[in-house]
């Protein structure tokens, strides 16, 4: 094989490794996504204040404010944990909060994933 053909080959390579890591990339981003199995059904906009806000605060923040591994206060804090929160509502890969059941209603439940799945507003 010429130089030319190896060079060509090296390419080759060089590129397949560029997708893998592309691809690798892309989908660490999306690690801290929620995976729905289809779109929550979400008729309004949720509001964080009036909302997501006290539904956190009345069922979650009692345990979860700089105690239990989660501080769960406010919208940065609950933003950031928005994977691990509703993991825990549905018992999906963490374990059931509240602590000791029983699990919210889904409408709240659902309210919460709208909220996420609408880019989760500071509204
Ligand atoms: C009665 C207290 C209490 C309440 C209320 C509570 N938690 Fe917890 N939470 C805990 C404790 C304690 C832990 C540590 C794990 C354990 O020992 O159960 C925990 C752990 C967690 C974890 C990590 C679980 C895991 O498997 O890694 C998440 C996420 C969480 N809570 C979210 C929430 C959310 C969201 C709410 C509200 C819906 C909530 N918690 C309400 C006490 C509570």
């Amino acid at each position: 094989m010429n130089q030319q053909g190896r060079l060509y080959i090296l390419k080759g390579k060089l590129g397949f490794a560029l997708l893998a890591l592309g691809v690798i990339a892309i989908s660490s981003c999306n690690k801290d996504k929620v995976n729905y199995s289809a779109p929550p059904n979400c008729p309004d906009i949720v509001s964080f204040n009036d909302q997501i806000l006290p539904l956190i605060q009345n069922n979650c923040t009692g345990c979860h404010n700089n105690q239990n591994g989660y501080t769960l206060t406010n919208h940065s804090n609950i933003s950031a944990n928005s994977a691990a929160i509703i993991g825990a509502m549905r018992a999906n890969g963490y374990e059931l909060m509240p602590d000791n059941g029983p699990a919210l209603p889904d409408s709240l439940i659902e309210r919460f994933e709208c909220w996420i799945y609408q880019g989760k507003l500071n509204n």
